[in-house]
């Protein structure tokens, strides 16, 4: 394991795991497990940004914890932890806030995302966001971090901030790089938006067969076709953009489409079908899992984590010039 690249990548528990979750990060999180050490957590103080009450939260701990599990990520190869349990992770927060530049985290797009969108909940938590993000790598020395797009100014500022405490201080940490996710947009069933819990347009992946039927029967699909006797569009359909990703032979149903020989109702049925027989062993796994396996799952990799960053802070505290903490 020694000589393998460390990666680390979170997830904010806002809800249960969907399939925009899944193709844009779980399943490459999965694969990553062959080739990389790798540290996975749930990310509850970042959620606390949104959802100051942690109570709400422990519930989707549990089901996003449980969730990961249930599609791959296997807890004798990675280590799984809920961030919160590694409160090294807030010392350190707060060490590297004292290197980053106020003007720095105030450019951050997804903090003035989160102005316009919550302007009455603007804390400074959202502000500092960025840097609880750095440290949660950086504590584990993760070199590289599997993310998508829209994490890349993130990644930016928590380099930048890297250097400078390496500079102000001595070369403690890595410079962690983006392990980019290629993924393509998944609109979720509006056909228009990223697939978001917060919009509510998800399709899930572990749930009861009849909720992923729902789901998908939901979807917007070709608005330029009316009838079924018109032929569709795949490229702008979303739910043929679905098929790209559950049928190998998805071009034939592309071509069904285009020449009106298969409607939409149909495809959505299909397509359905097909994403619960994909998913069955995920839900077979996630059946098993009982909240008393799943605490251990985490408290066990919470305490791995966390003598990983017992070890950090030591070096940390040396170098910024603060006594020993015990
Ligand atoms: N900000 C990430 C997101 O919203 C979640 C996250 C928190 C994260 N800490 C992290 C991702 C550290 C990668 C590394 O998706």
């Amino acid at each position: 394991m020694a000589d393998r690249m460390r990666i680390l990548s979170g997830m904010r528990p806002t809800g249960r795991f969907h399939l925009g979750n899944y193709l844009g990060a779980g399943q490459n999180w999965v694969k990553l497990q062959d080739e990389y050490d790798c540290y996975y957590f749930v990310a509850d103080y970042h959620a606390l940004t949104t959802e100051p009450d942690g109570h709400t939260v422990e519930s989707k701990i549990y089901d996003l914890t449980a969730d990961l599990i249930a599609v791959g990520l296997d807890p004798n190869r990675s280590v799984i932890y809920q961030q919160s349990k590694v409160p090294e992770v807030a010392e350190l927060a707060l060490l590297l806030s004292m290197v980053t530049p106020l003007s720095w985290v105030l450019r951050t797009p997804t903090f003035k995302e989160m102005v316009k969108k919550h302007p009455d909940n603007v804390n400074l938590g959202l502000l500092s966001y960025p840097v609880l993000q750095g440290a949660d790598i950086v504590i584990v020395k993760g070199e590289g971090v599997p993310v998508g797009k829209d994490q890349l100014p993130h990644l930016e500022l928590i380099r930048e901030v890297v250097r400078k405490f390496n500079r102000t201080y001595t070369p403690v940490f890595p410079e962690p790089k983006a392990l980019l996710t290629e993924s393509p947009l998944i609109r979720g069933t509006d056909g228009k938006q990223r697939m978001s819990k917060s919009v509510g347009n998800i399709v899930g992946v572990t749930q009861d067969p009849a909720v992923l039927r729902k789901q998908v029967q939901s979807m917007v699909t070709d608005v330029k076709r009316t009838y079924m006797t018109q032929p569709g569009h795949p490229r702008t359909c979303n739910v043929c953009a679905f098929y790209k990703f559950f049928f190998d032979d998805w071009q034939h149903y592309w071509d069904l489409c285009r020449k009106a020989q298969i409607g939409c109702g149909e495809k959505k049925k299909i397509l359905a079908e097909r994403m619960i027989e994909v998913f069955k062993p995920f839900r077979e796994v996630r059946a098993e899992l009982t909240p008393e396996i799943v605490t251990r799952i985490l408290d066990e990799g919470s305490e791995k984590a966390r003598e990983v960053a017992r070890h950090t802070m030591v070096e940390v505290r040396q170098a910024v010039g603060l006594p020993p903490s015990r």
